[in-house]
């Protein structure tokens, strides 16, 4: 591949003991391969160790939402600020498990995005339609309209991550179909295209949802994917790496 993102994404899983999967990965990544990142964000309470473990490699550490605020009065809420100071490069904003649980709305997470920004942090801003949604043909409307409502305003378009995520395909094992990525990745390069013209080609689009090292190549082969977003295969060092080695 060209430049592309694969990036790991644990969720609330990982303890100490799960620091040596991020040495792993970060040994085997070392000084970096061609204009492939690799990325792992975790839980907040690694980002720190982790970033230890990743130190003098091209492996970069992320955080998994931030607060849209600079600090304050937010009792358990972690600043965007605080995340960079722990060593993140990149914080993922508006996972569909997050715009679930805690009900973060499209204002929400362009804030998020915005903070992340300000931070000197990569956003990493998620989108994705709910089976209902796709089986109503309703697909890209609503994957276009979270694009209008995530995305700051100001923002130049190599400054973020777009990750598609179809929720149906989270966690499931149903990952979707090549052509289902092809068309929605297609619909928004188109729409990056129309916000931001030229450069539109500059931001980079990850798909994630059930990738695993078996169907990595084929996914990272379609047109407009610029790498992926992993959940459950990126909780090991190995799995991961073996969809990083897909991608350079
Ligand atoms: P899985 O890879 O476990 O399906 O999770 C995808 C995801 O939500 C990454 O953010």
């Amino acid at each position: 591949m060209s430049r592309a993102l694969i990036a790991g994404n644990w969720k609330m899983n990982g303890l100490k003991a799960s620091l040596s999967q991020v040495e792993a990965v970060a040994a085997a990544v070392g000084s970096g391969h061609g204009d492939v990142t690799a990325l792992l964000c975790l839980p907040a309470t690694l980002v720190a160790a982790g970033s230890e473990s990743a130190e003098g490699t091209a492996l970069r550490i992320g955080g998994e939402t931030c607060h849209h605020n600079v600090k304050g009065a937010h009792t358990g809420d972690i600043s965007a600020e605080m995340l960079a100071d722990a060593g993140a490069s990149h914080v993922i904003v508006g996972h569909s498990e997050r715009r679930a649980d805690h009900g973060e709305s499209d204002a929400v997470v362009s804030a998020q995005a915005s903070a992340a920004l300000a931070a000197s942090l990569v956003p990493i801003i998620c989108v994705g339609e709910s089976l209902a949604e796709r089986e109503a043909g309703r697909t890209l409307e609503r994957i276009e309209s979270q694009l209008a409502g995530s995305i700051p305003d100001g923002v130049g378009a190599a400054d973020f991550v777009i990750a598609y995520e179809p929720i149906w395909a989270i966690g499931t094992g149903k990952v979707a179909s090549t052509e289902q990525i092809a068309e929605v990745h297609g619909a928004i390069r188109a729409w990056l295209s129309g916000r931001f013209g030229a450069s539109g080609v500059e931001t980079l689009i990850l798909y994630g949802g059930s990738m695993n090292p078996a169907n990595a190549a084929e996914i990272l082969a379609v047109d407009n994917v610029n790498g992926g977003l992993i959940g459950g295969a990126s909780l090991k060092a190995e799995d991961f790496l073996s969809i990083y080695r897909a991608a350079i």
